[in-house]
This record gives structure tokens, C-alpha cells and sequence, in this order.
């Protein structure tokens, strides 16, 4: 304490010093926390945007699914998983919603297997993990469905599933977006921030990061 209180400028708070820190320091000069947890912090922000933009894919997706139906294409094409026996067939028609809706969906579901995997290397929460896992098996069900339901000419339940199944799967993807960290900028992770909101007599940096990390 004694010694705490002879200390002045920025020998008593560190972040203002303009000369480098030791070589053998582990903190980052930036935000002022342990070199490993700054570098958790960027994986962790990677992934939530990952996240975010797998929902947003997936709410997209809702709307073509939602033109399938509405548009009465959902026997435009009668074969599954292919085409007309092709991968990429004339789009004409009713053609043009429904194969653009598969490839849409396919789109989504290669996001979904990233995002889970992901997910389970790089998140400890079981719980995370967990739901990433769910997302993934919702995502292959909703597709064997997709495939059934046009291999037996739309039956009413094999549809309503698909469709109730669909939400259920894009809840899933926002709830996972929201349980992963997101990017510090957005809760004070900002060094001038973080130094304003510092008391005098706490470490530099100490004031946000636990708030921060802590959702
Ligand atoms: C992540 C994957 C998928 C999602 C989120 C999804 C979502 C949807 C949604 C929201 C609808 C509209 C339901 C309604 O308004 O009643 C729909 C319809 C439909 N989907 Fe998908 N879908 C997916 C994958 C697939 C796949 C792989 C196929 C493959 C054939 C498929 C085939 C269909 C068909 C045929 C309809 C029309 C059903 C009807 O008119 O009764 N879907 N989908």
C-alpha cells in the first residue's frame, strides 16, 4: 500500500506510459489483459459473427421456403437430392423457388456444420456446445424431411414439420449467436473507455474486462 501511494504518473498507471513495456511482460499493450485471454477474445469474436451470420442466412432461408408453398412449387421438382437428376437444372418455373430454396438450404447447412464444429473446439460451455451440436441435428433432419416431403407429394404432416421444424432451427441459431461472446468494442472494450471508468486506485483495464466477458 505504502509503496502503491509513492509511485506517480505513469509509473502508477501502467496503459498511460508511452515508453514499451518489458519484453518479458505477458499483457498486451492494447487492452492491458493477459496475452492469452486477448487472444480468446478475437477466436471468441470470429465465432460470434460466424454465428450471427449463420441466423441471418438462416432467416433468409425461411422466406424462400415460405415462396415453396406459397407459390405451390413444392412438386416443381419430383426427385431429391438431386434435381431432375442434375445439381444445377434449368430454372424455370416453379423450378426456380424450389431448387433455389435447396440450394439455399445447402448453403445453410454447410454453415451450420462450421458453426457446430466450431462451436465444440472452441467454446468450453458444455451447455455451448451442446446447442451447437443440436443446431447441426436439426439442420440434417430438416433436410431429410425437405426430402420426404417431395418424395411422397407433400403430406400434410411430413410439411407441417418441415415448416415448424424450420423455426424451431432458427431459434436455435439466435440463441447460439447470443450465448457466444461478442466483439469487445461493444461493451467497453475500448482502452481510452476503459482507463475513463477505471478508478484511481484500481488497475488499469481491470473495470470492464470481467463485466465484458461475463454475458
Ligand atoms: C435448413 C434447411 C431448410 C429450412 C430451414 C427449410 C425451411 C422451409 C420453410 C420455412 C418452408 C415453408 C413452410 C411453409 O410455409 O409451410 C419450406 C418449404 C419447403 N421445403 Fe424447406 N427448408 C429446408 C430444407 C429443405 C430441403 C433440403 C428441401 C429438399 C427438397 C426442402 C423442401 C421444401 C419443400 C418441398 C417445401 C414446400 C412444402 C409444401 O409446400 O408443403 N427444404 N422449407
Amino acid at each position: 500500500m505504502a509503496a502503491q501511494t509513492q509511485l506517480k504518473g505513469p509509473e502508477r498507471f501502467p496503459a498511460l506510459s508511452t515508453t514499451s513495456p518489458p519484453a518479458s511482460s505477458s499483457r498486451s499493450r492494447v487492452t492491458d489483459l493477459p496475452a492469452t485471454e486477448g487472444m480468446a477474445q478475437r477466436s471468441g469474436s470470429g465465432l460470434h459473427f460466424f454465428a450471427v451470420a449463420t441466423a441471418g442466412a438462416t432467416f433468409v432461408l425461411l422466406f424462400l421456403g415460405g415462396l415453396v408453398t406459397s407459390t405451390g412449387s413444392g412438386l416443381a421438382v419430383p426427385d431429391w437430392p438431386l434435381s431432375f437428376g442434375q445439381v444445377f437444372p434449368p430454372m424455370v418455373g416453379g423450378v426456380l423457388f424450389e431448387h433455389g430454396h435447396r440450394l439455399a438450404a445447402t448453403a445453410v447447412g454447410c454453415l451450420t456444420v462450421v458453426l457446430a464444429l466450431w462451436t465444440v473446439v472452441g467454446d468450453a460451455r458444455p451447455s455451448v456446445r451442446a446447442l451447437g451440436l443440436l443446431a447441426l441435428l436439426a439442420v440434417v433432419l430438416q433436410g431429410v424431411l425437405g426430402g420426404i416431403t417431395v418424395l411422397y407429394k407433400l403430406p400434410l404432416a411430413v410439411s407441417v414439420t418441415h415448416a415448424c421444424l424450420a423455426q424451431t432451427f432458427f431459434c436455435l441459431t439466435v440463441t447460439l449467436a447470443r450465448s457466444l461472446p461478442a466483439p469487445r468494442g461493444r461493451c467497453h472494450g475500448r482502452a481510452d473507455l476503459r482507463l475513463s471508468a477505471s478508478s484511481p486506485g484500481s488497475p488499469p483495464g481491470a473495470s470492464s474486462a470481467s463485466s465484458c466477458s461475463a454475458r
